[in-house]
């Protein structure tokens, strides 16, 4: 994709100016290509990886070697965009270590990277943004956290929740997070953090008031046909068309005869 390389700084501007910011993830090269040849400034190697691409049943079983493998993949689509990674379940519980493996998703090609939570890991974010990498904060429903609280719950419910959920928004935005996606975040309470914070919120099943909108790209494009989620209704049938495909190209090969 030509044009000016898209930074965390352009995704600022972008809140400044009332742009919305439309963010997908992307896992590989061709998908990394596609998503930048179509403009999309924000391209996330999350690590939905482990549900959507590697067959996990949730994002805890996702390593860092399984990020780096897709990170170098997809950074090899060289994109326009800004290309954020996930530091996967466990990597980032010291201050070392989410030094330490945001050093190497930058290493395989990450431009920022992202963890989940807010003031409890305020001190990881603090030294990741004084080592010189970029980071996109997670509030809301984690699905890291999917196993210890028994499902995917929509936060901001209760008025505790709520408070939570603003301090922790602030708290990222202090410490120096470019941006912060809010997961499953009732729309009332998203859009007040969106007024709230100086930093871009990125919703997901968060209501349309947020400064942009991520999905899960082979959702969006209905490549998931096993999943029913709430939050996104495919606009393409991929899963349908591509097995219509194979199956017309499986009887032209056996319908050929010698
Ligand atoms: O892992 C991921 O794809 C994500 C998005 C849902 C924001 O974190």
């Amino acid at each position: 994709m030509t044009g000016t390389k898209v930074t965390a700084d352009t995704l600022r501007a972008m809140k400044a100016r009332g742009e919305k910011i439309a963010a997908l993830t992307a896992y590989d090269f061709p998908m990394t290509r596609l998503l930048d040849e179509a403009g999309i400034p924000l391209i996330l190697v999350g690590d939905s990886l482990g549900m959507v691409v590697l067959g996990y049943p949730d994002t805890t079983h996702v390593t860092m070697a399984e990020m780096e493998h897709h990170v170098r993949a997809a950074a090899r689509g060289k994109p326009r965009a800004l290309l954020a990674a996930d530091l996967p379940y466990h990597s980032y519980e010291s201050i070392e270590d989410a030094v330490a493996n945001a050093k190497r998703l930058a290493a395989a090609g990450a431009e920022a990277v992202k963890a989940e939570g807010g003031r409890e890991i305020l001190q990881q974010v603090r030294a990741i943004v004084a080592s010189g990498i970029p980071f996109l904060g997670h509030l809301g429903m984690l699905p890291q956290r999917v196993i210890e609280e028994g499902g995917y719950h929509v936060k901001g419910k209760s008025g505790p929740e709520q408070q939570a959920l603003l301090a922790d928004a602030h708290a990222l935005a202090a410490a120096g997070a470019f941006a912060v996606v809010l997961e499953l975040v009732t729309p009332r309470v998203a859009k007040e953090l969106t007024q709230q914070v100086p930093i871009p919120t990125i919703g997901i099943g968060a209501g349309p008031d947020c400064d942009g909108q991520i999905l899960v790209s082979p959702d969006l494009l209905g490549m998931l046909p096993w999943f029913n989620l709430k939050h996104v209704k495919p606009k393409l049938n991929a899963a349908e068309q591509m097995r219509a495909v194979v199956q017309e190209w499986k009887q032209s090969v056996e319908g050929v005869r010698r």
